[in-house]
């Protein structure tokens, strides 16, 4: 693992904006991993500005994106769809993107369908991650198991918990999502997570210092061949 301690926030977006841009640079029909959640956000909006500016052609890339919540509307404001939407993809030109259809009749065929069309597209290159505060990466929760593929997840309380404040109310948060699983996501040829906040830090320490351990999913990255780490000092403050 590669890590680095950075001042702000605004460091971790701009290092993590100029990995993703140098990858699609080197080599333009890359295959991206992307995620949601606030921590890319900054980091998307680097992208946009660089592709309008023309420093960045996303048109022969591909995306691949990490989860969906089970049972929303693609339109539903909360969803990943939109917030790719809003976020990236109406923004950017990339090539083609897919996000998991959470709002499938047929799960089962959606995780195979989804898993069979990352294998033949050559894999990804480079996966974004983000990190829950009880170190989930994708919605691959503290589990007795690493899971292997894409597949349905049950959110854990505290990551109900931690996303109501993007709903109404608390009950409006979806249990379930469709997720790369552990499996998919090391698999990736290149991995780079970003984390910033005191909210972070002890899932960072975790990550970092403790065992592989499903418990901590995002443990199991110390044993990926090139994972990079771009935190801020909030959270590597428990290091
Ligand atoms: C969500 C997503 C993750 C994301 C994480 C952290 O539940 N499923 O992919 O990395 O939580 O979110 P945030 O960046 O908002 O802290």
């Amino acid at each position: 693992m590669n890590i680095r301690i950075l001042t702000n926030a605004e460091q971790v977006a701009i290092n993590c904006a100029m990995l993703i841009a140098s990858q699609v640079i080197n080599k333009p029909n890359s295959v991206l991993g992307l995620s949601t959640g606030s921590s890319p956000i900054r980091s998307y909006e680097y992208l946009i500005k660089w592709h309008q500016e023309g420093l960045v052609d996303f048109s022969s890339a591909t995306s691949f994106n990490l989860d969906e919540y089970l049972g929303l509307e693609p339109t539903h404001d909360q969803s990943y769809h939109y917030f790719m939407q809003e976020k990236l993809f109406s923004k950017i030109n990339l090539k083609q993107s897919f996000i998991p259809n959470g709002n499938t009749e047929n799960t089962d065929e959606e995780c195979i369908n989804y898993e069979n069309k990352i294998t033949s597209m050559g894999g990804i290159d480079l996966q974004l991650l983000g990190l829950g505060i009880n170190a989930h990466i994708g919605f691959n929760e503290p589990d007795s198991t690493f899971s292997k593929s894409t597949r349905v997840a049950d959110l854990a309380p505290s990551t109900i918990k931690a996303n109501k404040r993007f709903f109404e109310n608390a009950d409006d948060v979806p249990k379930k999502a469709i997720t790369m699983g552990i499996g998919t996501i090391m698999r990736s040829k290149k991995i780079l997570l970003i984390a910033y906040g005191k909210s972070k830090a002890e899932a960072i320490r975790n990550m970092v210092k403790g065992d592989i351990n499903p418990m901590v999913p995002s443990s199991i990255l110390n044993l990926h061949k090139d994972v990079t780490i771009l935190i801020d000092k909030e959270a590597a403050s428990l290091l």
